[in-house]
């Protein structure tokens, strides 16, 4: 038997005020956008925002369906928009934050599994990994580097081979 540890860094930030204006730039849409989440159903509005290779940035937010398993997360209407749009800008960053002001939760609220594998996608469809942004109440936020280290042995193209 062989036991196998992995380590991983998570960055936490108590507060984000004086991060570089581009983040500031960034973290803003993640919060726009949860403001226009379709989530009739859940009443849980989750916003995400991505900054492409070259300083662009789009935006996402969760969309449900009357059908409940049809709906998508905000990072992948996010991240599936870019690669629609811009299919050779990789994703340096992403945001991803819940409408606090709606939602009665004070912990940050992780992306989910689905998520966690398109965002692995991403980054290895460009070779680039992204930072990853979770933005919580009150200027909090934690940073993680990859996609990887929120997915471990995740699910990728060279076992198709
Ligand atoms: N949701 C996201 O948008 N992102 C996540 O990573 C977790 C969950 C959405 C899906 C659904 O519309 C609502 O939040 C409740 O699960």
């Amino acid at each position: 038997m062989k036991e196998i540890k992995l380590e991983k860094t998570f960055w936490y930030y108590e507060d984000y005020s004086s991060f570089d204006a581009k983040l500031l730039e960034l973290f803003k849409a993640a919060k726009e956008a949860s403001k226009t989440a379709y989530a009739p159903y859940s009443e849980f509005y989750v916003g995400a925002s991505i900054m492409l290779k070259d300083g662009k940035v789009l935006k996402g937010n969760n969309q449900e369906n009357a059908v409940y398993p049809l709906g998508l997360c905000a990072e992948r209407v996010a991240i599936l928009n870019a690669g629609a749009i811009y299919p050779n800008l990789s994703i340096d960053k992403i945001a991803i934050t819940i409408d606090y002001e709606r939602i009665k939760l004070e912990d940050l609220a992780f992306p989910c599994g689905s998520c966690r594998q398109v965002m692995i996608e991403y980054e290895n469809r460009h070779s680039n990994d992204m930072e990853i942004y979770i933005l919580g109440k009150n200027q909090k936020v934690m940073r993680i580097d990859s996609a990887k280290d929120l997915l471990p042995f995740a699910f990728t193209k060279d076992m198709l081979k």
